[in-house]
């Protein structure tokens, strides 16, 4: 960890797939690069969450939001009366969104947010790229509003601290589903659920269990599962099943073999996970078999998403 005010670093960090927390009007955020697996693998790492959670995805401006996600009338709307600042819209992903599978957990829709910070603004615009950033906090810790208190969660991993004022809200922002007929409020946050419905001329309709706890009943936030039929532990394989190996041991005979990581790299495994579960889905193979893959570190939250799309 090391603490610093030089936006320009940052920027370059955050290019080159590093970590870099910065802070937001809202809290501070643990900001990645938005399209690179690795360095979004990292952020998960970093915040020792045993589930992959969709993050949110920064932009510095409307035209950056609509490259990444299918815009509507809706999103015009909210985006004029509330950016930037502190309402997150989820959105459907464009077919061809640079947006790393890893940052929306596999999901088909990302989560867009401006900030109104002029520091993360700063960054988001020098680094060139949207930046992926969950709140800069452990997984179970609450939200940072200062850069000391990111500083104590997170003293031994390799992240910038950008030591700059702000998170002055000091609450999350609010997060509206937007994808469907539907306004959906995911997560009460910064801007009231009455603001919104003053803008929308309309109630919405609340499932802000959904968002923070995925797996409660009637969730909105979906999972992402394959079409096709997992099935976990392989160690052998037969020739209509697709392979997703992981490590040097690979069992020969299957249909199609995407490995995880050859090296058994844990961090590469979760990088390559989502966009190589889609891959095989779309082959003609019957269903998909998985190898072991170590239950430690990220590992963890491998198994969690893959026993949820196996079932
Ligand atoms: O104020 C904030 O929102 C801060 C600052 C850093 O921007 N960020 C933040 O991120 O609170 P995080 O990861 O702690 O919370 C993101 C929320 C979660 O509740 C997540 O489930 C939801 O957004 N979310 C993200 N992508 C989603 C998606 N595609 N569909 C549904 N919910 C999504
Ligand atoms: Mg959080």
């Amino acid at each position: 960890m090391q603490l610093g005010q030089d936006i320009h670093y940052a920027a370059k960090l955050i290019k080159t797939g590093k970590l870099v927390a910065f802070p937001t009007e809202t809290v501070f955020g643990l900001g990645a690069d938005a399209t690179n697996d690795r360095a979004i693998a990292s952020i998960y790492a970093a915040k020792n969450r045993p589930e992959f959670n969709p993050l949110i995805v920064h932009v510095s401006s409307v035209e950056q939001a609509k490259m990444l996600v299918e815009w509507n009338e809706v999103a015009e709307k909210l985006s004029r009366a509330f950016w930037p600042g502190a309402l997150t819209l989820v959105l459907p992903r464009k077919a061809d969104s640079p947006v790393s599978l890893l940052a929306s957990a596999g999901l088909s829709t990302i989560a867009v947010r401006m900030p109104a910070h002029e520091k993360a603004q700063e960054l988001i615009t020098i680094a060139g790229v949207p930046i992926a950033a969950p709140s800069a906090n452990k997984s179970g810790r609450v939200s940072a509003t200062k850069a000391v208190h990111v500083a104590g969660d997170f003293a031994e991993e390799n992240i910038y601290i950008l030591d700059m004022k702000g998170a002055d809200l000091g609450l999350e922002s609010t997060v509206l589903n937007i994808s469907d007929a539907d306004v959906t409020l995911l997560r009460q946050g910064a801007i009231a659920q009455a603001e919104i419905e003053h803008v929308l001329g309309a109630s919405l309709v609340c499932s802000t269990d959904a968002a923070d706890r995925p797996s409660s009943p009637g969730q909105l936030l979906r999972h992402y599962a394959p079409h096709k039929k997992l099935r976990l532990n392989a160690t052998s394989v037969n020739t209509n099943e697709a392979l997703l190996a992981f490590g040097s041991n690979v069992p020969a005979g299957a249909h199609t073999v995407m490995n995880l990581s050859n090296t058994g790299n844990i961090q590469e495994a979760a990088a390559n996970l989502f966009a190589m579960l889609r891959l095989l889905d779309a082959t003609d193979a019957s269903s998909i078999a998985v190898m072991p893959i170590p239950d430690s570190g990220l590992g963890q939250a491998i198994n969690d998403r893959l026993k949820r799309a196996a079932s």
